[in-house]
């Protein structure tokens, strides 16, 4: 599954102001007392976590940023110019071992996890357990949206998206919106001490233009996934489309943050 780099800088102020800020302070708490030197931000894209995490981060670690589209990377390289100590390198986190946790102080990824399966995600806990690595893991989308101004299929249309989230993204059957809890049994299991926070998107008409990038997301995977006709799809595009623009309007959209560490 490929991402567009439009897209993702689109959504970044929504991220960055989404952020859990309790989990971004112990983060960095986390970072202070660390001894190795590398953080490493996975499933990158254009450098989102990096720019929104560069102030909680002390200034003897540097960054690994990681991804395995080399258009995003290359973007993520210009972007990230301006930084000192930060390497970029492809990589399919599909290859757990081949990820270089030798020197990591901690793992970081915004948007990624609801993309991965049980099977990875268990297989990446258990990676980072046996390193003793901490993840830092936000914008895990967890199903729920919620908009001002009711359409009588927001139900059916969420609830055919969210079946879609839980189809392949390269990973095997993506976990969607269970990400965080899933995530949160499994570095439970292995010993780590998790905490969770929401970091919902709260969207008014000032976000439009990220609104109707994230409504005409829908289309295809409702397209793919069935059950609704298109005519269907095609009103409550319209619908929505037209919402987003409207003063006083607003959309929230569900996330969650997660931050695993070693005891
Ligand atoms: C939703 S985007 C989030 C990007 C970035 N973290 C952000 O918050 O803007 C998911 C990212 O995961 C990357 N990705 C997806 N599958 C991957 C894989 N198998 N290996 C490495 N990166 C992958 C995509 O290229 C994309 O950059």
């Amino acid at each position: 599954m490929s991402f567009d780099a439009d897209w993702l800088t689109l959504r970044e102020p929504a991220d960055k102001a989404a952020r859990d800020e309790r989990l971004v302070e112990a983060f960095a708490r986390h970072l202070s007392g660390a001894a190795k030197p590398l953080v490493i931000d996975i499933g990158c894209g254009t450098g989102s976590t990096l720019r929104c995490l560069a102030h909680a981060v002390p200034a003897d670690k540097n960054w690994l940023l990681l991804d395995n589209d080399p258009l995003l990377l290359k973007e993520a390289e210009r972007r990230s110019e301006a930084h000192a100590g930060i390497a970029l390198r492809r990589h399919d986190l599909n290859d757990l071992v081949g990820l270089p946790l030798e020197d990591a102080a901690i793992v970081t990824a915004s948007a990624l996890f609801d993309l991965c399966s049980e099977d990875f995600s268990a297989r990446f806990a258990e990676r980072l357990a046996v390193c003793s690595v901490g993840l830092y893991a936000a914008l895990n989308y967890d199903g729920r949206i919620d908009w001002s101004e009711a359409h009588p299929l927001d139900e059916t249309v969420v609830a055919a998206f969210n079946r879609h989230q839980q189809t392949d993204k390269g990973f095997g059957v993506a976990l969607g919106p269970k990400a965080a809890a899933r995530l949160a049994v499994l570095f439970g299991d292995h010993g780590f001490r998790v905490e969770t926070g929401e970091s919902p998107w709260r969207l008014s008409s000032d976000s439009a233009p990220l609104q109707k990038a994230f409504i005409e997301g829908f289309r295809q995977p409702l397209q793919e996934i069935g059950g609704l006709r298109s005519s269907d799809i095609d009103d409550w595009i319209a619908f929505r489309l037209a919402a987003a623009e409207k003063p006083g309007s607003h959309c929230t959209v569900g996330h969650t943050d997660l931050l695993a560490l070693p005891v």
